[in-house]
């Protein structure tokens, strides 16, 4: 089988922890080309993957043959890129938050649709055992009626994360739109929506910059949602949480409670009012702290949707939806009302 040719936008720490490595290790595919701005990164990137290396995305698209293209840039180039690289003929696997507001997430449906391509966000915490784990027990009816949550994603910052340091992109407005709900937050919407299957209606968000200086995005907030069925329950995003990171989440229901990432032994801990507990060890989430390495099952699954053609399981209608998830909290926190989601999701 001849492999697919990738592309792999924009070279910072999520590329060079996840995509490149995942890509390279799937025997499906060759990494045909990178691209970053700063040219020694992309020399260095280049040179290590054997591919050939651009700093101009759009002369990538036009020189190269590349069947899927990842884009791993700051979010305002989102949907600019991945809208080019779509009607380049690519693949698109693009990172979160999917883009800066509604409009440019549904121009980058419809030109997927339009050219017959892909197009799947990078929403990993789905596919973290814990949360597929914790997604089969509420199916089944393990914990009965689910009533209500509290979630969690929180570190120190990106400052040690991001290829840009402290003066990365991340902390910048006009580059990033939203800090910490847009970085951390948007995952655990998602999250939320894929295992509980309802759609948020109301949002009221606290979207606040109380711990770094000189920053023009929010990296304190927390956000109460209420579901479609009535499901109530706090969401929190945070780049102060010292020292260590929290990524967890709890769900009550009915017959009992689930956490997940809640115990430093066991990925998911179910506790039954009858008495039962059962711990997991399943495997180990993602996590800044470990460099973010680990198989996050994004890049295969990204890999497999192609050449099965089958549709990914976050594809952009869903990733929309997440990002419209915070983009009510940021309406909340501006309004200081509640934020309806039903007209807008439905
Ligand atoms: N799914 C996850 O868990 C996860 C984790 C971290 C970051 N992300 C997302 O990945 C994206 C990238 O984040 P990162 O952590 O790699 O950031 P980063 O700062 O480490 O890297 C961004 C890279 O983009 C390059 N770049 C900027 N403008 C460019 C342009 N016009 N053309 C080519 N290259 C350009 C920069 O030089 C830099 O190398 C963000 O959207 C972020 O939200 C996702």
């Amino acid at each position: 089988m001849t492999k697919l040719k990738i592309a792999v936008i924009g070279c910072g720490s999520i590329a060079q922890h996840r995509h490149l490595l995942e890509y390279e290790a799937n025997t499906n595919v060759e990494i045909a080309a990178v691209c970053d701005i700063v040219e020694e990164r992309a020399r260095k990137i280049g040179q290590l993957y054997g591919a050939t290396l651009y700093t101009d995305y759009k002369e990538l698209l036009e020189n190269e043959d590349i069947d899927a293209v990842s884009v791993c840039l700051p979010n305002y180039l989102h949907a600019p890129v991945s809208i080019d690289a779509l009607n380049a003929g690519c693949h698109v696997l693009c990172e979160k938050p999917m883009a800066t507001s509604k409009e440019e997430a549904e121009d980058m449906i419809q030109t997927a649709e339009q050219n017959g391509k892909k197009l799947m966000i990078a929403h990993n915490q789905r596919f973290v055992p814990s949360h597929v784990k914790a997604k089969e027990l509420i199916e089944s009816g393990a914990i009965g009626k689910v009533y209500s949550f509290r979630t969690a994603f929180g570190h120190g910052g990106p400052e040690g994360w991001s290829a840009e340091g402290e003066d990365s992109w991340f902390f910048k407005k006009d580059q990033a739109f939203i800090g910490a709900m847009g970085d951390l937050g948007v995952h655990k919407a998602d999250l939320l929506r894929y295992i509980l299957n309802e759609e948020f209606v109301d949002v009221a968000g606290f979207v606040e910059n109380n711990a770094k200086e000189d920053i023009t995005v929010d990296d304190n907030a927390v956000c109460i949602l209420r579901s479609q069925s009535g499901i109530v329950g706090t969401m929190a995003a945070s780049w102060a949480y010292n020292p260590n990171e929290d990524n967890s989440t709890v769900i009550y229901g009915e017959k009992g409670m689930l956490r997940l990432e809640d115990d430093p032994e066991y990925s998911l801990v179910a506790q039954y009012t009858n008495g039962d507990v059962v711990n997991y060890q399943l495997g180990k989430i993602q996590s800044n702290d470990d460099g973010g390495q680990s198989d996050s099952k994004v890049i295969d699954h990204f890999v497999d949707s192609i050449l099965n053609d089958t549709e990914p399981l976050i594809t952009g209608e869903e990733g929309m939806k997440s990002l419209e998830v915070i983009l009510g909290a940021i309406r909340s926190g501006e309004t200081r009302e509640i934020s309806s989601l039903e007209k807008v999701t439905k």
